[in-house]
């Protein structure tokens, strides 16, 4: 069995994955990382020298990859879910947990991470943010759940997860 974190850039899917993965003994994964270090070069780079479909053809990858895995939890970029495939593997072996956060509150979170969230390098960030989260709502909604992580209290949150997740596992 493994845990999938989808949601929009900067909901923490990466923080509270590695949590989540520790208070589990679970190993942990993330996509855009590996992307990373398999291209050898950011995700900020990869968009600016090679464009969005290449990036979506590596996260494909990556994901066909990583959703053969067993015990991991599997942190994915927030774009992932727009690709039936991705979501179709993701899914063959994970409970699928969807983080949400307030749009004001993404766009805090992003100004502090300068530079790494190519798709909000725009003029007007918070309406580019609230656009994609609507056209995105539909795919997000194929989680088993949804989180929300606005008031980012990792503890509270990795308890509340792993309370949703045990029921999943006992209905099964
Ligand atoms: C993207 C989210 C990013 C990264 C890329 C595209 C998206 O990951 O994969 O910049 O389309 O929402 P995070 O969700 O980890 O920021």
């Amino acid at each position: 069995m493994n845990i999938v974190l989808i949601g929009f850039m900067a909901t923490g899917k990466t923080i509270i994955g590695k949590a989540l993965a520790r208070e589990l003994k679970m190993d942990f994964i993330d996509t855009d990382s590996l992307i990373e270090m398999n291209e050898g070069k950011s995700i900020s780079k990869i968009f600016e020298e090679e464009g969005e479909t290449y990036f979506r053809d590596l996260e494909k990858k990556v994901i066909r990859k990583v959703s053969r895995k067993n015990n991991a939890v599997i942190s994915t970029g927030g774009g992932a879910v727009l690709i039936k495939e991705n979501m179709e593997r993701l899914r063959q072996k994970g409970i699928i947990i969807c983080l949400k956060t307030r749009p004001e509150i993404i766009l805090e979170r992003v100004k502090q991470q300068k530079g790494t969230r190519p798709l909000l390098k725009k003029p007007e960030p918070l309406k580019e943010i609230k656009t994609i989260l609507k056209i995105r709502g539909p795919y997000y909604k194929q989680a088993d759940f949804t989180m929300d992580t606005s008031d980012f209290e990792v503890g509270r949150i990795i308890e509340k997860i792993l309370k949703k997740v045990m029921n999943i596992l006992r209905a099964s």
